[in-house]
């Protein structure tokens, strides 16, 4: 793992370098990127950065300094060697009193990591869960560091035999995963929730409407899910991942819009190096 926080890349990664009164470890006020490395270059970057500043600003924080955190993540890729890894880019609210007030001139936090990542299973395994997203939350479709609603879908998700979590919104209809937007085959088409579920604004999911613009997006009920004939999630993390298992029914993984997606989605991503 490599660190790049305080203004530098860190010589001991395991040093601590946040501090215990920062709003985003004390009440999860802060925003992050994930992001893809391969051959030890960021895929996507720029729209990363992009959707960054978008979720600063709704959170009312300061926008992030785009030089200084090309330059951060530079310092830890060059520093890190990977073939195939994963950056973080972290943005919080900084030191703050406690509770839920910022109190005056705070300095926001930033911290870059790079890890090396290992592929995800060719085929996924999803639920659906009990709790719902809110998408007429402040923070709804906003990349925040509050995870804990996913995290403990997903563990929810573990529970019942399955690898990620499909919630849906306060509608009822079909909104995302944990860590994953969700696409399925109904009637033949290819379909993707809209952005108004409240889901993120995933990068993958983006690119795929963007090079596969067959796709359709369109907010229906969760019970769909039901009667689809094939399914994949993407995110930075899996790529276009099949999915094999809803709610312990099975589906062709990959089938043919699936493999269709995931042809596209390969040809693509080995053109652009920073789509
Ligand atoms: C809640 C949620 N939805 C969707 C995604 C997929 O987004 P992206 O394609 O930008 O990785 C993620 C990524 O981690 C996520 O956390």
């Amino acid at each position: 793992m490599q660190v790049w926080a305080d203004g530098r890349l860190l010589t001991d990664p395991e040093q601590p370098v946040i501090q215990v009164s920062d709003h985003g470890f004390t009440v999860g006020d802060g925003v992050f990127e994930a992001i893809k490395v391969v051959d030890g270059r960021p895929f996507a970057l720029t729209r990363h950065l992009r959707r960054l500043a978008t979720s600063a600003a709704g959170l009312h924080l300061p926008k992030p300094d785009d030089s200084e955190v090309r330059a951060a993540v530079a310092a830890v890729l060059a520093a890190a060697h990977l073939p195939f890894g994963r950056l973080r880019i972290t943005w919080t609210a900084g030191p703050a009193p406690l509770g839920s007030g910022r109190g005056a001139g705070t300095k926001p936090t930033l911290v870059v990591v790079a890890v090396p990542m290992t592929a995800y299973p060719p085929h996924a395994s999803v639920v659906t869960v009990p709790w719902r997203r809110n998408e007429h939350g402040a923070t709804a479709g906003l990349k925040t560091t509050s995870y804990a609603e996913n995290v403990v879908a997903l563990a929810y998700a573990a529970d019942h035999g399955a690898d990620e979590a499909i919630f849906a919104n306060t509608a009822g209809n079909v909104c995302e995963g944990t860590g994953s937007n969700l696409f399925y085959v109904t009637d033949g088409e290819l379909r993707t929730p809209t952005l108004a579920s409240g889901c993120l604004a995933g990068i993958s999911r983006e690119l795929l409407l963007e090079w596969f613009p067959q796709a359709r997006e369109v907010d229906e009920p969760l019970e769909v899910l039901e009667s689809a004939t094939e399914a994949f999630l993407v995110s930075t993390t899996r790529d276009v991942q099949p999915i094999g298992l809803i709610n312990g029914r099975s589906l062709t993984a990959p089938g043919a819009l699936t493999q269709h997606a995931m042809e596209v989605w390969a040809r693509h991503e080995s053109l652009d190096s920073d789509p």
